[in-house]
């Protein structure tokens, strides 16, 4: 289950004046559950996810994934939690150039310290399921920018996360790689590989989603589908 309890965060200007960027956010999530998160730019959707990742830590409330109090935890436990329990896809890609895709999805068990083979093997496996085993071995600028985000997506599940977080995957995408990017995102809700958060300004993209949660000045708006 994921869990923000009464959580704020707020940014200082330059002004020292604070931006509030949550206010009072209170939200539940089921485990193995989709979930899309719309709302105006600013409203706080990266502030969210950044919360859920551990990349972040809230001024006030909690927040829980997993039965991890994330609000309490100490960096190192914060640390383990990153390379453990969440895998993250942001809306530009992020795979280093100079290697293959099959190295690129593999590094996170690479650098957690898995062996070449297992991690090459289970890589492979991840490639396979986004449709892109057979562009194992291309480097990321000779492939398109679906294909790439794909792979990205298959690099954020390499080490089997519970949470999946993406911060505007299909954001740069046309709507065809937009909507085999969302195959991907239904592929692994269907086979419960893990709960999905799915930050989006598309419309069309939201409602594909099982649930939808619309965010407005650092609150909820409001929150449809199962919880
Ligand atoms: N590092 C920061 N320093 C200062 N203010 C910040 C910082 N990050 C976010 N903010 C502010 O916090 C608020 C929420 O930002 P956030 O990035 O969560 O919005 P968002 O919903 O993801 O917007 P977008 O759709 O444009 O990505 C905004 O007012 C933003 O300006
Ligand atoms: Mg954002």
């Amino acid at each position: 289950m994921i869990r923000l309890s009464h959580v704020s965060r707020s940014y200082r200007q330059q002004t020292g004046l604070p931006v509030p960027a949550l206010q009072d956010f209170s939200l539940t999530l089921a485990e193995g559950s989709m979930t899309a998160v719309t709302g105006p730019s600013g409203c706080g959707k990266s502030t969210l996810l950044h919360l859920l990742g551990a990349l972040d830590r809230p001024d006030t409330g909690e927040v829980e994934v997993s039965g991890i109090p994330l609000h309490l935890a100490t960096e190192r436990q914060r640390t383990r939690y990153r390379r453990e329990t969440v895998g993250i896809v942001f809306q530009f890609f992020h795979l280093l150039p100079g290697m293959t895709l099959l190295e690129n999805v593999a590094l996170p068990l690479i650098l957690a310290g898995a062996g070449k083979q297992t991690a090459s093997g289970k890589a492979a496996a991840l490639l396979e399921l986004a449709g892109l085993a057979s562009k194992a071995a291309r480097l990321p600028q000779e492939v398109s920018g679906g294909e790439l985000q794909r792979a990205a997506v298959a690099r954020a599940l390499v080490h089997q996360p519970r949470l999946l977080l993406a911060d505007e995957p299909t954001g740069n995408l046309d709507s065809e790689n937009a909507a085999r990017v969302m195959e991907l995102f239904h592929t692994v809700h269907r086979s419960r590989l893990a709960t999905i958060l799915l930050v989006t300004h598309s419309p069309e993209i939201a409602v594909q989603a099982p649930g939808q949660v619309a965010l407005a000045d650092g609150r909820i708006a409001s929150q449809s589908g199962p919880p």
